[in-house]
């Protein structure tokens, strides 16, 4: 009885203290546009810098915003990402974006002529923020298309990415043990790709044929017979790692920092092909004694990668300089 009654007290005590913070932030947000004569959005536009603290914070402010008009404009927006009208070409998003900040301009009563600073940030904002929401249809539909032998174009990925890892040497059959050599399962890569879907083998394909030598350099370190693993098991399992970072919002402060247009399918492919470099790296610097430890070195990486994206200036830059062993 008592213990319950604390309980329910305590609980009553913590939501009058939300109750009260938010209502405080109110008032503070109310006098700051008083006092300075910007609302929010400009305080934050001409107060952070560029990269992850502006465009976090511009995300976080238009997401918690009480105006009707202001949520109306995110569900527009939101729609423009999951049809996909966001692309790689800066101009095609011209108008989408202009129109957007334009809303703002009008919503929150800024005159665009004084504020140029501003229109320039926020497009740039915008287009960072939603062109992330986009890129996460695009993986999840890549992801989800299942590896099909019958599709032609499946299968041409496949056997080009035999070419690029192994340049010097003919597959001598469609199904064969070579498969192994290259870190799959059996004599048919097909069934290896399972809940990564063709995004596992477009992965294992950019990082094959955008880096080559590095790609060809981690292969060989994979095929040592005491420290190896399987290069593209091991691959498709780090395209889940690097597509769960993406969902939860982890890799948000390295895209933002990094991408000054927006971001697309060539910065998910860049970014695995960070994690496998460093995973590599990673999984000999732990010195296994065999292939079972790698669930928990996996885990172990995931944890570095995860504290080095929760800094507001993360910057992952790809070092293809490989060392030889
Ligand atoms: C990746 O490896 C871990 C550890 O072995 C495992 O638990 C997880 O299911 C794997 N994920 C995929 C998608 O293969």
């Amino acid at each position: 009885m008592f213990k319950k009654f604390n309980f329910t007290g305590l609980l009553f005590i913590q939501w009058t203290w939300m109750e009260l913070r938010l209502w405080v932030q109110r008032v503070v947000k109310w006098n700051l546009r008083k006092i300075t004569g910007l609302c929010e959005l400009q305080r934050i536009a001409y107060g952070e810098t560029p990269g992850a603290a502006r465009s976090s914070n511009i995300e976080r402010s238009l997401m918690m915003s009480r105006s009707s008009e202001i949520q109306k404009l995110i569900s527009y927006l939101d729609r423009a990402a999951n049809e996909g009208r966001f692309s790689a070409t800066k101009s095609s998003n011209d108008l989408i974006i202009s129109k957007a900040v334009k809303a703002v301009m009008q919503i929150k009563l800024i005159k665009p002529s004084v504020h140029q600073q501003f229109v320039i940030s926020l497009e740039k904002c915008i287009q960072k923020i939603w062109s992330y929401r986009q890129l996460l249809n695009d993986l999840e539909s890549l992801r989800t298309t299942s590896y099909n032998s019958e599709n032609s174009e499946h299968e041409e990925k496949l056997i080009k990415l035999w070419k690029s890892l192994r340049p010097n040497e003919e597959l001598s059959d469609r199904i064969s043990r070579q498969w192994q050599e290259i870190g799959f399962q059996g004599d048919d890569p097909k069934t290896d790709f399972r809940g990564m879907g063709i995004l596992g083998l477009e992965n294992l394909l950019y990082f094959a044929i955008d880096y080559p030598e590095a790609a060809r350099h981690v292969l060989s370190r994979s095929n040592h017979p005491r420290l190896g693993y399987s290069f593209a098991i091991v691959g498709i399992n780090l395209t889940s790692m690097a597509i769960n970072l993406f969902r939860d919002g982890s890799a948000k402060y390295h895209i933002y920092n990094t991408c000054q247009f927006g971001s697309h399918i060539e910065t998910f492919h860049k970014f695995y092909c960070y994690l496998f470099l460093e995973f590599d790296k990673f999984w000999l610097s732990e010195k296994p004694r065999d292939v079972m430890e790698f669930g928990k070195i996996r885990d172990r990486f995931e944890k570095k990668i995860r504290v080095e994206l929760s800094d507001l200036k993360v910057q992952f830059k790809l070092n293809v300089a490989v060392e030889t062993i």
